[in-house]
């Protein structure tokens, strides 16, 4: 099968379109044909060598596509079923993919491989630590650092499901996106603005950028028995911190994937690419870059 292979850890310039050998099904999962990855943080960090690994390596951990073979154990999937998975570290930059079975769901007739693929990793990160994470309630004043990236996004609308008061940073493309398409959300520039200007004060914080100015001053604008969720920092000396690492369902992909079929949740997608060595290359500049308008999706 076709793959995009990184020959030497930490050296992007070494990802190369190869041809390696077929996969087999295992008794506990599903064999996916790829039709669409997203590019997620994740795999840059994997790839850089931060994780540990060695090269050569298929990177990429998302993926949605058509089953092709069912492992022995699995009852829930069929051939030809259209699916979606975070399969963290899952070598999913592959014409083929093995995906367990309990990390899959099934995609909506009328929810494209593209948009599907892009809530599994990031979107079931922002929707599980609104719902898991701080637990968010009608009512309470949530702030989402980074609102308008691919864990933002979907925490910004998991806590408006949820009933609460939001308010979310952004810059550019994302704010402008964020007050157009959420009015009810208070949008804050990053690089200018103050969260507390309004006078708010809130119960839970979802960091998704982890430096120390934004810790700093979610910490400042957060009630005294309040939660400052992060994502990216792992500890902080503040009490009210609690670092989420996301535990992937195949159950919470189906809620998400379910949502953007009935308009609970909103996919929001920057471009599709074939997917190739070259292209992976370009997405992985711009998302280091910033600015990118939604989930980069390269497609099969
Ligand atoms: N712990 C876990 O389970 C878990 C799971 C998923 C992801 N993560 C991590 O979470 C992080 C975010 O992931 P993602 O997929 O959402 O990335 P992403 O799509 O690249 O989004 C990041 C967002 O943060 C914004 N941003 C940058 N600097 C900011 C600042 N100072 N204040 C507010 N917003 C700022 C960016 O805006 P610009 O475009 O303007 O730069 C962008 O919209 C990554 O480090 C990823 O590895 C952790």
């Amino acid at each position: 099968m076709k793959a995009v292979v990184l020959k030497k850890l930490g050296d992007f310039a070494s990802l190369t379109d190869e041809t390696v050998p077929d996969l087999k099904v295992t008794p506990d999962a599903i064999l996916v044909k790829t039709h669409a990855v997203a590019v997620d943080p994740i795999d840059i960090k994997i790839g850089s060598g931060s994780r540990g690994g060695s090269a050569p390596m298929i990177l990429g951990s998302s993926v949605a596509g058509e089953v092709i073979a069912v492992g022995r154990n699995v009852h829930d999937f069929k051939v030809g079923d259209r699916v979606a998975a975070n399969v963290r570290g899952g070598e999913t930059y592959a014409e083929e993919v093995l995906v367990p079975a309990r990390l899959a769901a099934h995609i909506p007739d009328d929810v494209s491989y593209a948009s599907a693929v892009s809530v599994v990793l990031g979107g079931q990160t922002g929707y599980s630590g609104i719902v898991r994470g701080l637990q968010v309630k009608a009512g309470q004043n949530v702030l989402v650092q980074g609102g308008a990236g691919s864990v933002g996004l979907m925490a910004v609308q998991t806590a408006l499901d949820a009933g609460a008061k939001v308010s979310a940073t952004a810059h550019g493309w994302g704010l402008d996106f964020l007050r157009e398409k959420f009015p009810q959300v208070t949008a804050f520039d990053y690089k200018t603005d103050d969260i507390t200007a309004n006078g708010a004060i809130y119960d839970a914080v979802y960091d998704t950028v982890g430096s120390e100015k934004v810790l700093a001053d979610s910490f400042a604008a957060t009630k005294a028995d309040g939660h400052v969720l992060s994502i990216v920092a792992r500890s902080h000396r503040d009490p009210r911190f609690v670092h989420f690492f996301n535990q992937p369902t195949g159950a919470t992909v189906q809620t998400l994937l379910d949502g953007l079929s009935s308009g609970r949740f909103m996919a929001v997608v920057d471009s599709e690419l074939p997917l190739s060595a070259d292209n992976v290359r370009l997405d992985y500049e711009r998302l280091q870059n910033g600015g990118v308008h939604g989930k980069l999706v390269l497609t099969m």
